[in-house]
């Protein structure tokens, strides 16, 4: 089991572009795999992408039975997946708050598609396809912004609308 340290806002190896992977089945992307699994169990996050611990990779991980971070969230299937591309379904978009491992004790407003298909591969190469909506939804946007370098902070719906988790949901 290891657990890597997650980088933070500001590491500029969070806002480069991460590569496709190419190979599946490899001992490295194994490893990957296993390091992002234990790290976002070990930290209580809802989702995690590869260039937070440091790997320029397509990787994406999320889902979670429930979450001390998002309490009112309902279950989420774990999901790991590998290349993920996102086709938004119907256009509405919505407001919601957002946080991020790379950004702890913060969250902000951001607006997101409500409804989307993502594509991508499992770890064992095989092609996957999902409809999601709502929070699930968000999640898989998000995780995969950090793919492209782009962290919720750049995409604030409203600057006053970030902040202290304990202010800004209390407040
Ligand atoms: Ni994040």
């Amino acid at each position: 089991m290891t657990i890597k340290s997650v980088l933070r806002l500001g590491d500029p190896r969070l806002l480069r572009t991460a590569d496709a992977v190419t190979e599946f089945n490899t001992p490295i992307l194994d490893k990957l795999i296993e390091d992002m699994l234990d790290t976002m169990q070990a930290v209580d996050g809802a989702g995690l992408a590869a260039p937070q611990i440091g790997v320029g990779l397509r990787v994406v991980v999320f889902g979670f039975e429930t979450n001390t971070r998002y309490p009112e969230s309902r279950p989420i299937p774990e999901t790991l997946i590998i290349n993920p591309r996102i086709t938004p379904l119907g256009g509405e978009m919505v407001d919601g708050w957002e946080g991020c491992l790379s950004v702890p004790g913060m969250r902000g407003m951001v607006c997101r598609y409500n409804q989307i298909e993502y594509h991508g591969f499992t770890p064992a190469g095989e092609p996957i396809e999902v409809v999601a909506e709502g929070f699930h939804a968000r999640i898989v946007q998000h995780e995969c912004d950090h793919l492209d370098g782009i962290i919720y902070t750049h995409r604030l719906t409203d600057p006053t609308l970030f902040g202290f988790t304990e202010e800004v949901l209390t407040g």
